[in-house]
């Protein structure tokens, strides 16, 4: 029996030597100690032994036991060290590395399109005016020679805060605050948000912006109106682009017209986008109604002037040929980012 627990505590000191990993050493725990362990049914057979031997006996099995634990011990507490150094080794991070790439932001394209509109006319003199929103129907309505039972006061086109008090429908009436409050010469764009109660659709939306021009001063002329727009085109649109007025009506100005340009597209040869007529219309314009330069105060026989206004969103669909105004409302990165 002695050199069966000999030769026990041999084999089994050996083998938690070579024990790979700390769940091998369980097994080897389990096979020397546990329950059904070999060393543990040794000592059930000593039952069988003289009695005066089973003391001894007992004291060696005891000696063998304690001399696997302690050596179970000893490399548990080495291999999880190693194992502590392995799991740190393979999750080194490398600080030199360089970060996930932050992308830079980038204008949307109506602000692009807006910044351009607006350095083409301040390159010429124009001083940007700002209005507001809110806006007394005298200005929106009134001083622009719209009288009260025009059509285009219905609170089906125009969202009205209280009854003198509307959202504005246009940026026309920046032109009546400044002439109100102005002596000529007066050279002033207004870019802004208006707003008019329309279903949105492809073409259409409740809010959406524009931008005004008004010229005063003595012999301003049609000429000048049409040479401007002629300039702004070309600068916006490129070298080949041209102006077409129409005859047109609008109450603040006197003649008025609509104003096509070349369509950028097909370059005036007629496409899908122009419905094959080469021209697309993007402006209201017209000389300033004497009318209402003077309920605004100025006088009409020493100063003339001319007012244009445009769509933002009509401007910067035109120029990147955007087929949906929606496009401009959704902020889908996908789309805005294409736009530097
Ligand atoms: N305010 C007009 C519109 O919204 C456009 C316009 C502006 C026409 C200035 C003439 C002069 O339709």
């Amino acid at each position: 029996m002695e050199k069966m627990l000999r030769e026990i505590r041999e084999r089994m000191l050996k083998n938690i030597e070579e024990a790979k990993a700390s769940s091998s050493l369980e097994q080897i725990r389990v096979a020397a100690l546990g329950k059904k362990g070999e060393l543990t049914g040794l000592l059930r057979g000593m039952g069988k032994l003289p009695p005066e031997e089973r003391p001894k006996m007992g004291q060696l099995v005891n000696d063998v036991r304690a001399a696997l634990e302690a050596k179970l011990e000893e490399r548990a507490a080495e291999l999880a060290e190693r194992e502590k150094q392995a799991r740190l080794a393979a999750e080194t991070i490398d600080v030199t590395l360089p970060g996930p790439e932050r992308g830079a932001g980038s204008l949307h394209p109506m602000n692009i399109v807006l910044s351009k509109m607006v350095d083409i006319f301040v390159g010429m003199g124009y001083e940007v005016v700002d209005g507001p929103e809110v806006e007394y129907d005298h200005y929106n309505f009134e001083l622009l020679n719209v009288p009260k039972n025009h059509p285009a006061r219905d609170a089906q086109d125009t969202f009205y805060v209280e009854d003198n008090i509307v959202l504005r429908s246009q940026t026309s009436p920046v032109q009546a605050r400044v002439m109100t409050t102005r002596k000529p010469p007066i050279r002033i764009i207004s870019p802004g948000r208006v707003y008019r109660a329309d279903e949105a659709d492809a073409t259409h939306s409740p809010v959406f912006h524009q931008m005004e021009g008004l010229v005063i001063d003595e012999n301003i002329t049609m000429g000048d109106l049409k040479g401007t727009l002629d300039e702004f085109a070309r600068q916006m649109l490129g070298q080949g682009i041209q102006t077409r007025f129409r005859p047109s009506f609008f109450p603040f100005t006197e003649p008025s017209a609509e104003v096509d340009l070349t369509c950028a597209n097909c370059k005036g040869a007629g496409c899908r986008m122009c419905k094959g007529t080469g021209w697309i219309e993007v402006l209201g314009a017209g000389m300033v109604n004497p009318k209402v330069l003077e309920m605004c105060g100025i006088d009409s026989t020493k100063y003339s002037g001319f007012a244009f206004g445009m769509g933002v969103e009509r401007m910067t669909l035109l120029k990147y040929n955007i087929p949906n105004l929606r496009y401009l409302y959704e902020n889908d990165l996908r789309f805005l980012t294409q736009y530097r």
